[in-house]
């Protein structure tokens, strides 16, 4: 496991105006995220959420559960829309996996170094030609844009002078050059092995035998465990294509590389919506769907700079998208990634590929009677599929969050949305005594019962004010000296600094408003 481990270190790369090691460092210290195994020296590609990554994940969730399932945006023409929600199995029967193509066709490509024993995912590659003599360098990112990958080339190429070097994707060198390849981590030439198919599917055993019959996966999406229950929630349910059907919950692919912190990770979490409607009209909810997820991305904090929409080109669509009207990401300017962009989610017309595949491999009918035209109809549903990274999300909501600020004793603060914020509001005694502290904690004790609030009375109040802001909470409610005599406390704002004296009887209602914002 160690010698297996070794192979991959987690990776990450530094750019824009907040790097990704300022992140990875303040989500450790202040109690976000930390590495899985940590005090076994970790396991790559996975993570632990502690006690604030949890509650900012949890946020996340819940608010994408409220805007898609309890309140999903009104239709096109103004009427409300209809989603329900599932929790399926992450172990479902292996001939699911079958039908959905994943276990003949989610595969990476892969070269391994034969040197460093190194893995790499071939497309993550890209290739330097030396025109010169013809050399190939390889690296795993983006080298132009990367300074130590940039300073790197230049010494192995022996030269300043880029035009003498071309850049394309690695996936372009045919393997009989291989052998003028100088890999990514390595000084000579001819280590890479040519490129082997590796299925991203993780592999158990279901019962006691573990035999092959016995084979099972994990979900590599949850996508398909709402497909093999449309058939139960049309005939059980009273529900009218078109409708929708969201689940939030783990996926598990044994990615060749994972990197970037959480962003790439072998266990995360998604966010996924099948939206089932006639074919005629999937191009119709194709386009509503792109606009309705950006937009929710804005309502969370994430500012119109930051994210794009872009769509796939034909060569990099999933099997299920190869037909209609294919698919279109909705990317965020990530650390790792600036001044480029990165998926955030994908917004995919799946057509009726996965239902279709399911009546063939299940025998059971998926067609949907609509009895509410003349003459009435049968049809296999299409589906458009808002497909967002839960964890994936929990990153970028730190990256837009991190604002450096140097005037701050804490340098920076997280400027989350307060909607999101893990913790929405602080109550902190300036004292230990003069009857503050039963003062605080009575007023803490009923803050509790509304929002995430925090009780904290330890070190100066310089001290406590910069770890909330390091933390992103936007109120912080000092009861000082005064308290006992005006029965108000302060509450200073996050963002602006600014302080606003609110009688203590008047404190929730306070923070409930600026919540709702
Ligand atoms: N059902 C379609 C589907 O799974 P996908 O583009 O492979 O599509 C959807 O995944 C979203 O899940 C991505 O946009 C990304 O946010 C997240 N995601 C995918 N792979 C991930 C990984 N290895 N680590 C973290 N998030 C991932």
């Amino acid at each position: 496991m160690a010698g297996a481990q070794a192979m991959e270190q987690p990776k990450t790369e530094n750019k824009g105006p907040v790097g990704m090691d300022e992140i990875v460092s303040l989500c450790k210290r202040r109690g976000f995220i930390f590495q899985a195994s940590e005090i076994y020296d970790g396991i790559n590609g996975f993570w632990d959420y502690g006690p604030l990554g949890v509650l900012l994940k949890n946020n996340l969730r819940d608010r994408w559960w409220r805007d898609m399932v309890l309140a999903p945006p009104m239709g096109p023409d103004g009427s409300p829309l209809q989603i329900v929600g599932v929790d399926s199995s992450i172990i479902q029967n292996p001939k699911a996996w079958e039908a959905s193509g994943h276990v003949a066709g989610f595969n990476d490509p892969m070269v391994d170094c034969k040197q460093t024993k190194l893995r790499y995912r071939q497309d993550h590659l890209v290739a330097v030609i030396d025109k010169r003599n013809n050399q190939i360098f390889a690296f795993v990112q983006d080298v132009l844009k990367d300074k130590a990958s940039l300073k790197k080339l230049k010494k192995q190429a022996g030269t300043d002078e880029l035009e003498k070097l071309e850049v394309v994707p690695f996936t372009a060198i045919p393997a009989s050059d291989y052998g003028r390849v100088i890999g990514p981590d390595v000084d000579k030439p001819g280590t890479l092995t040519e490129p082997k198919q590796f299925n991203l599917m993780f592999k158990t055993y279901v019962g006691a035998t573990a035999s092959e019959d016995d084979k099972a996966y994990l979900r590599p999406e949850t996508a398909q465990g709402i497909f093999l229950n449309y058939k139960n929630v049309v005939d059980n349910m009273r529900v009218r294509v078109p409708f929708g059907i969201a689940q939030v919950g783990k996926a598990f692919r044994n990615e060749v590389t994972p990197r970037n912190f959480i962003y790439r990770s072998r266990e995360f979490e998604q966010m996924e919506m099948e939206w089932f409607c006639h074919p005629d009209e999937a191009k119709k909810w194709f386009e509503f769907w792109i606009d309705a997820r950006r937009q929710w991305w804005k309502s969370i904090g994430v500012s119109s700079d930051n994210i794009q929409v872009r769509k796939h080109e034909k060569d990099e669509l999933s099997h299920y998208a190869k037909a209609g009207e294919g698919t279109c990401d909705i990317e965020y300017r990530f650390p790792f990634t600036a001044p480029g962009f990165g998926e955030l989610e994908g917004i995919a017309h799946r057509c009726d590929f996965d239902l279709t595949q399911h009546e063939k491999f299940s025998g059971k009918k998926m067609e949907y009677f609509d009895d509410s035209v003349q003459p009435p109809r049968r049809f296999i549903p299409h589906v458009i599929e808002p497909a967002a990274g839960l964890t994936r999300g929990v990153l970028a909501l730190l990256a837009e969050a991190y604002t450096a600020d140097p005037a701050r004793p804490s340098q920076m603060y997280l400027k989350f949305n307060p909607s999101i914020a893990p913790i929405k509001a602080a109550v902190l005694p300036l004292l230990n005594k003069d009857g503050l502290p039963e003062i605080a904690e009575k007023l803490y004790l009923n803050l509790r019962t509304q929002f995430m609030t925090e009780y904290d009375s330890k070190g100066n109040i310089g001290k406590r004010y910069a770890r909330h802001d390091e933390i992103g909470t936007p109120f912080c409610i000092t009861v000082d000296g005064d308290t006992p005599k005006d029965n108000a406390a302060t509450i200073r704002h996050r963002d602006t600094m600014k302080q606003d004296r609110v009688s203590l009887d008047k404190i929730a209602e306070f923070v409930g408003k600026e919540l709702k914002g």
